[in-house]
């Protein structure tokens, strides 16, 4: 006998497609109002902390839950110096991944990687899991710096402990000592991307530490769901994007096709912000005063170009320029490879997934949610000989 239940609008009845705005935990990490376009870590503007703060601070207040005194934010940053040079055999595993992988597959391998040569924390232990959080945000960026440099056939460099997360990893991916405004702008980049409440990789951070498992497969399974281009991927979609435009003057050609095309312009439109995303604006401040200081691009005119054509064709419909759009052009001023820049996004991001495991832990419940089944019932085994 087959019974085959068809979908009807009463068998779908409260499934949310993406499980758009459906609470998946109350924390006290960030906060977004999409209307508004406001973003708050632990209750403080993102315009405040990237005008007065520094990434290791936000790191710390994102964990904690309160800003760091300066004694802590000292011995905070020592600790993560002496966590930065990765065990020899992680080297050679790095060594041994292919060169032209994308280095976010070396990200979320190395991560998982990282884990095996260190012991699982116990969650009832605070020091434990602090260290486990020392050591992944310590060794994020120097993964990244050596799969850049192996790829390029560079010798390594080694990290300077008296430079901070932003300077030592343009250090270790130049091997030359960032002046302190590229250095300025990169601490930037890193406390704007650092968290964004219920996103997608975060959210998978949370199911994957539900499970109880630890923080480094928890960083490597959300880097994972950073790849797409839906998500931390499209930074560098951006830029590919900007490229294929020859200039200002033929964005509305090239923008009128894409979307009779129904195709999707990367680096705008979000699932929360109806409004330019605060961190857009912040990163489009950045890029102008590097220009200052070292020449405009010819990029950024078709990227301002982009944004007002977009605001007359979609802007009503709540779509604007995301974190992605503005943050390819800055990091390219810098001198940094555009398959980076997402890699660049997951360096900053792992601060927010160790806050919300953290989080999570307090009052865990495994993630496991239901599903409106439409398929068969019943079904008749065929036999091999029968199956034409
Ligand atoms: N370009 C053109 N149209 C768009 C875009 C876009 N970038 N974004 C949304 N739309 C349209 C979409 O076609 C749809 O139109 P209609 O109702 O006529 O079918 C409507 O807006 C709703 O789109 P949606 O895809 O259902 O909305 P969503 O909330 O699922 O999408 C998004 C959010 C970020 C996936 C989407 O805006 C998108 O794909 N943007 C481009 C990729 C991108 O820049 N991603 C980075 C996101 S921010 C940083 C991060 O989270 O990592």
């Amino acid at each position: 006998m087959t019974t085959t239940t068809p979908p009807t609008s009463d068998s779908t009845k409260g499934y949310v497609p993406g499980l758009a705005g459906i609470p998946a935990a109350i924390s006290s990490i960030s906060y977004i109002d999409g209307n508004l376009g406001i973003l708050e870590y632990r209750g403080y503007r993102i315009e405040t902390l990237a005008a007065k703060s520094n990434f290791e601070e936000v790191c710390w207040l994102l964990m904690k839950g309160h800003m760091p005194t300066r004694m802590q934010l000292e011995s905070f940053r020592a600790h993560l110096a002496k966590h930065r040079q990765l065990p020899e055999r992680m080297v050679k595993i790095l060594e041994a991944m292919p060169g032209a992988g994308h280095p976010m597959a070396a990200l979320q391998a190395g991560l998982a990687a990282l884990g095996m040569f260190n012991q699982k924390p116990d969650f009832r232990h605070p020091d434990e899991v602090e260290e486990a959080w020392v050591r992944i945000l310590a060794a994020t960026p120097v993964i990244i710096a050596t799969f850049e440099r192996m790829r390029t056939g560079k010798d390594l460099v080694a990290p300077d402990p008296e430079l901070n997360t932003a300077a030592n990893f343009l250090w270790m991916i130049t091997g030359q000592k960032p002046d302190e405004f590229a250095a300025h702008v990169m601490d930037v980049a890193l406390i704007l991307h650092a968290d964004h409440e219920m996103n997608a990789s975060t959210f998978a951070a949370r199911v994957v530490g539900a499970t109880e498992a630890d923080p480094y497969t928890v960083c490597s399974s959300a880097i994972g769901a950073l790849t797409g281009p839906l998500h931390g991927g499209a930074n560098e979609e951006v830029l590919n994007q900007l490229r294929e435009i020859p200039g200002p003057e033929h964005v509305v050609t090239w923008l009128d096709a894409k979307l009779a095309a129904k195709a999707k312009i990367m680096g705008f439109g979000h699932r929360v912000y109806k409004v330019k995303d605060p961190r857009s604006s912040i990163l489009q401040g950045l890029a102008t005063q590097l220009f200052a200081k070292l020449g405009s691009t010819p990029l950024y005119d078709t990227a301002v170009e982009l944004e007002k054509e977009m605001a007359k064709r979609v802007g009503t419909k709540g779509i604007a320029p995301n974190v992605d759009f503005y943050s390819g052009i800055v990091y390219s001023k810098l001198g940094i490879q555009t398959d980076l820049f997402t890699p660049l996004f997951g360096i900053s991001r792992v601060a927010g997934y160790l806050a919300h495991l953290r989080e999570q832990m307090q009052d865990n419940k495994l993630f496991r949610p239901g599903q409106i089944y439409v398929g068969a019932h019943e079904l008749e085994y065929p036999e091999l000989r029968t199956r034409g």
